[in-house]
């Protein structure tokens, strides 16, 4: 039942998301009346809808007074640099909606968003509206924030000096990569009309000497020459050719002793207990006409096929895992 009727909780939390619930309690506690009245709440909802997110964990109410957690504080107020609700305001705006319609993706493997009725590529729709492009490249850093962290921890960036990543979107794995290895410089490289929210992020962060953009589409281009190539929600946006083209090309822009890093939410090898990696395959089936996840077995085995010569698939945090191959 929890899970069947989980879309309650869903999307109470994603409206509070959208509401500003946590953006608020961030600046003060406040009692009912005030919040209220600030965030303009019916008072028949209200109570009910507060006390719900105090059920759920998300606030605390003390003597009548809603606080944010540390959590929530931490993670869902917008004036953080640690925000991450980007996702979730997506997830209400977009995904919500598509899901709405999984059954017939199921029966039919089309995809289900923006470009249901056709449409070349599923980057298309969505950067039609800049508005749109500007909510879904935030929305990645909310995704991808603590597995970059975990990356720019983990790999062994002392024997690299320069790192490019592949569809950087907004530009926080680059950021991460190269606030935490002082010694780096570091690359983003995606569409050209990427650039201009990728520099405002990189400027705001204070990496503007060391990290640049690097405009092209990775189908007609080949991609900038690194000692690391990253790709982190890259390959499950494509069908199975266009995957081992995508890991091809990472392998020539490399060096001898170079290394590919993709990242996400890669699926077990026996597909049995990473539910949000198979989940994400589905949202794959909602969003693409041909992307898909897969196991870290699948990814080591199109890197052997292009040439690498060791692989690994290595955890990081939560559902999601890194897959290395050295050329
Ligand atoms: C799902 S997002 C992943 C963003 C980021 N790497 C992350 O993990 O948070 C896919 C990215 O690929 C980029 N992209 C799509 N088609 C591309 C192309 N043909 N060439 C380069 N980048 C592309 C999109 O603009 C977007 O930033």
């Amino acid at each position: 039942m929890q899970v069947g009727l989980g879309f309650w909780a869903s999307k109470t939390l994603l409206s509070a998301v959208e509401i500003g619930v946590f953006t608020e309690l961030a600046k003060h506690p406040e009692d009912l009346k005030t919040i209220q009245g600030r965030l303009g709440l019916h008072p028949r909802s209200a109570a009910d809808f507060l006390d719900a997110l105090v059920a759920l964990g998300f606030l605390r109410r003390i003597g009548g007074v809603y606080y944010n957690t540390p959590e929530t504080d931490f993670f869902l107020d917008k004036h953080k640099p640690s925000y991450i609700g980007g996702i979730l305001e997506m997830a209400n705006h977009r995904l919500y909606r598509f899901w709405g319609s999984l059954t017939e993706a199921l029966r039919t493997g089309h995809q289900q968003n923006e470009s249901k009725d056709g449409g070349a590529s599923p980057f298309e729709a969505l950067y039609a509206d800049p508005a749109r492009l500007r909510e879904f490249l935030k929305a990645m850093t909310g995704i991808s924030r603590g597995t970059a962290i975990a990356i720019g921890q983990k790999l062994n960036w002392k024997d690299y000096s320069t790192v490019c990543d592949i569809g950087c979107a907004q530009g926080d794995a680059v950021v991460q990569f190269t606030r935490l290895n002082p010694h780096l410089q570091g690359m983003g490289f995606d569409l050209p009309e990427v650039g201009p929210i990728f520099e405002d992020y990189v400027e705001a962060n204070g990496l503007a000497d060391r990290v640049k953009f690097v405009p092209g589409s990775f189908f007609t281009d080949d991609l900038p020459k690194a000692d690391v190539i990253t790709m982190g929600h890259i390959l499950h946006d494509w069908n199975l050719e266009q995957k081992k083209m995508l890991v091809r090309k990472a392998y020539e822009a490399l060096p001898e002793g170079g290394a590919f890093v993709v990242f996400e939410a890669i699926i077990d090898n026996d597909r049995g207990n990473n539910a949000f990696g198979m989940l994400m395959s589905l949202n794959m089936l909602i969003e693409t006409p041909g992307g898909f996840d897969y196991t870290g077995a699948d990814c080591e085995g199109w890197m052997r096929e292009a040439g690498f010569r060791s692989t690994r698939t290595e955890h990081l945090v939560g559902p999601d895992s890194m897959v290395v191959g050295v050329k």
